[in-house]
């Protein structure tokens, strides 16, 4: 079995075609806006093929970095951020490990932004924390961080089972998805054909209430300056399917 992303990531934009980045891009744009004082360096978590990047870099002319814990993921980042002459910097690193050190930077960063279910990955809630310890660590003071995740209300008023299939490049890669509402996991499995090998990776993700988020966020250093429903600016709530945290650290 290969690890998660290091067969997917060729055929990964692909899977994800329906997946509106234009959007997100304008709506975490406009959160690092109104919530933030000059921003100008963002730290992109979980950045994956850098769709986001792409897009959310040039609407700021944001000094941009972006990481990931699949070297496979950054290498495809790299190479289309490099094709679109974007003056990013891409580095694998874990969420409950990235340091300014290990990214070989001093100045802490005015934004950090970890979007599209990166923290449903942490399927402990002591890596959530340990996450967010990274997240604070890595901001300066007053900075904020844009963070979101997938809910239980997502999986539960959407198919708990899904299938779907697809070619590019020459490349066949097919998905099933499981959702347990008894554990709140979701199991993933992607089967990817290229060149006559077959490759078969296991995700593994857990959906957070927005309750729980907010007790671990509670424990940090971490403010909350607001909980989003989905990609508007009203309040989250029990039904949210995705909620968008906007933190600050520090007064
Ligand atoms: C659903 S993908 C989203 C990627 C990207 N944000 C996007 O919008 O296309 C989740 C990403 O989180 C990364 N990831 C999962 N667990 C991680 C961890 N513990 N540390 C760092 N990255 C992780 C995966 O490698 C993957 O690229």
């Amino acid at each position: 079995m290969a690890n998660p992303y290091d067969a997917l990531a060729e055929v990964y934009d692909a899977a994800m075609a329906h997946v509106d980045y234009d959007r997100w891009a304008r709506y975490v744009h406009q959160c690092l806006q109104v919530h933030g004082d000059e921003v100008i360096s963002v730290l992109e978590l979980g950045g994956g093929t850098g769709s986001l990047a792409r897009r959310l870099q040039p609407l700021g002319n944001y000094e941009y970095v972006l990481t990931d814990g699949a070297a496979a993921m950054v290498e495809q980042a790299r190479a289309k951020l490099d094709a679109a002459n974007m003056p990013a910097t891409c580095a694998t690193a874990g969420f409950t490990t990235v340091t300014l050190a290990g990214l070989e930077r001093r100045e802490p960063f005015d934004a950090v932004v970890l979007v599209y279910d990166g923290l449903n990955y942490l399927t402990e809630t002591e890596e959530v924390r340990a996450c967010l310890e990274r997240v604070k660590g890595l901001l300066r003071e007053g900075g904020i961080a844009v963070i979101d995740h997938a809910t239980p209300a997502n999986s539960e008023d959407h198919e708990r089972e899904f299938f779907d299939r697809g070619t590019v490049h020459g490349m066949t890669y097919s998905r099933h998805s499981e959702y347990d509402a008894d554990t709140g996991l979701h199991r993933t499995t992607f089967d990817v054909v290229k060149q006559g090998r077959h490759f078969h990776e296991e995700h593994v993700q857990r959906t957070y209430a927005p309750h729980t988020i907010a007790d671990l966020i509670s424990g940090s250093d971490l403010k909350v300056e607001a909980a989003y429903d989905a990609f508007s600016f009203d309040s989250a709530h029990d039904r949210s399917h995705r909620v968008h945290w906007v933190l600050r650290k520090g007064t």
